[in-house]
């Protein structure tokens, strides 16, 4: 059992290479078994989520082979398995793409409801409505295992009602083999959404309109393997890009695409930073103390809840009072107790945060409630006086690859301790 221990007030400088998307390594994975056949994917990020898809892949009957550090070969053609117990559903939320991709592939699958973090209710019906409307009959059936099961996919209109990234993207594994096409209405928009597409068409799929507002994907019979390349994890970049601002540095941050990134730099420009945008980096160099401003999370190209948490540490130092409106999630407001904890001061109301900026925050023991509400507390660390210990940091492993080590060459005072040695516990 660890924790990670943070010795804030250090700006933070230097380069730091972004990894792959984890969102879009969560979609990709499970959508080789469409392939049947070899895919080799490069930038892979190494974290949790990653190790229980290929877990599921290999129980499947997938052949999984490590190239290097970053890149997988995954053979689907042997896969014949296309039930997915909870014991490999439960870590994770993404384990909802083996509905789609088992659905597409062999017109049947058998998933356990996903996992995940706690954000609020996080019902799968626009999914199931998404493969019903394909002509899949749609169960729940005991022990909380969807089946969805069809003798043929047939193309036709989706429209969604609430965006969703999980839905486009089940929707998308699901049509690709369906008979004519599919048109996806008020479709997410996120970059791993075309990043899906992207790797999908270069498979053999024939797909149309991704990022935009309306997905058309004409049905093919058969796809193939190929090689591609994951997406840099716009979510991951935005951390780093906080993490500079507020703390006072001066950071470049590598391998991503800044049009992905316009939302999160738009909100650190106004409270006062300098994003340089290159062609594959941005610069983040942070001012004295961050000026308040107002935030509301939205699809993308809005602002991304994922990055919610980590925004609310800088405003929490920031110079006066700030809005924060959670749009995507009924319950991403939890972390709020533990940045109490350092000295934060915030009211949550319904939907909406205030936060009244104060001028430090100070070392304590805090957890993190899931992925995200970690990566803020590691940043409420770096900016803290004192030593601030994270418990609970396998929720940050499940996203970010080497989060220490990135940190710490960043010239941060961050380390794993051993729960014994922690100064919490004996204090
Ligand atoms: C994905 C991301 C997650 C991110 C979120 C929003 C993955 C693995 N996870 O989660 O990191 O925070 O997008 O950008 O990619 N909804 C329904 N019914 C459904 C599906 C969703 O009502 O069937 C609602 C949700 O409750 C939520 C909203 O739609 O209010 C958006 O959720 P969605 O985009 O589907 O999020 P996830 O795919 O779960």
């Amino acid at each position: 059992m660890e924790k990670i221990a943070v010795r804030g007030g250090i700006p933070l400088h230097g380069n730091v290479k972004i990894s792959g998307a984890k969102n879009a390594a969560a979609a990709i994975l499970p959508a080789t078994i469409l392939a049947g056949g070899k895919c080799i994917i490069e930038n892979v990020p190494r974290i949790s989520d990653v190790k229980y898809t290929l877990r599921i892949l290999e129980r499947l009957g997938a052949k999984v082979r490590v190239i290097n550090k970053s890149t997988l070969e995954i053979d689907t053609a042997p896969l014949k398995g296309f039930t997915v117990t909870h014991e490999l559903t439960r870590h994770m939320r993404a384990s909802y793409y083996f509905l789609g991709a088992l659905l597409g592939r062999f017109g049947k699958a058998k998933v356990a409801m996903p996992g995940g973090c706690n954000l609020g209710v996080r019902p799968i019906d626009l999914h199931e409505k998404a493969f019903a409307a394909l002509g899949a009959k749609v169960d729940t059936e005991e022990n909380a295992i969807i089946s969805a099961s069809a003798d043929k996919l047939v193309g036709t209109r989706i429209y969604f009602d609430v965006v969703s990234v999980g839905a486009t993207a089940n929707a998308m594994l699901a049509a690709v083999r369906a008979e004519g096409r599919t048109e996806i209405e008020n479709p997410a928009k996120e970059p791993h959404i075309v990043d899906l597409a992207n790797f999908l068409n270069s498979m053999g799929a024939n797909i149309r309109g991704a990022g935009t507002d309306i997905i058309r994907v004409d049905g093919v019979k058969e796809l193939h393997g190929c090689t591609w390349s994951v997406v840099p994890d716009q979510i991951e970049a935005g951390t780093y890009m906080v993490a500079a601002a507020v703390t006072g540095g001066d950071v470049t941050i590598e391998n991503v695409t800044p049009k992905h990134l316009e939302a999160i730099t738009a909100k650190l420009r106004e409270s006062g930073a300098t994003v340089d945008e290159g062609d594959d980096s941005v610069r983040v160099i942070g001012g004295s103390r961050p000026a308040k401003c107002s935030v509301k999370t939205m699809p993308h190209p809005g602002f991304p809840t994922d990055m919610q948490p980590q925004m609310a540490v800088l405003l929490s130092v920031a110079q006066g009072t700030s809005y924060i409106t959670e749009s995507i999630f009924d319950n991403r407001f939890r972390y709020v107790d533990q940045l109490a904890r350092m000295g934060a001061v915030v009211k949550v109301d319904g939907k909406m945060a205030v936060i009244e900026g104060v001028e430090s925050l100070m070392g304590a023991p805090v957890q993190a409630d899931d992925l995200r509400a970690g990566a803020a507390m590691l940043i409420a660390g770096l900016v803290a006086n004192g030593q601030t210990e994270i418990d609970r940091i396998e929720y940050i492993e499940r996203g970010y690859e080497e989060i220490v080590a990135k940190f710490r060459a960043l010239g941060a005072d961050i380390r794993y301790i051993k729960c014994e040695e922690s100064t919490a516990l004996t204090a």
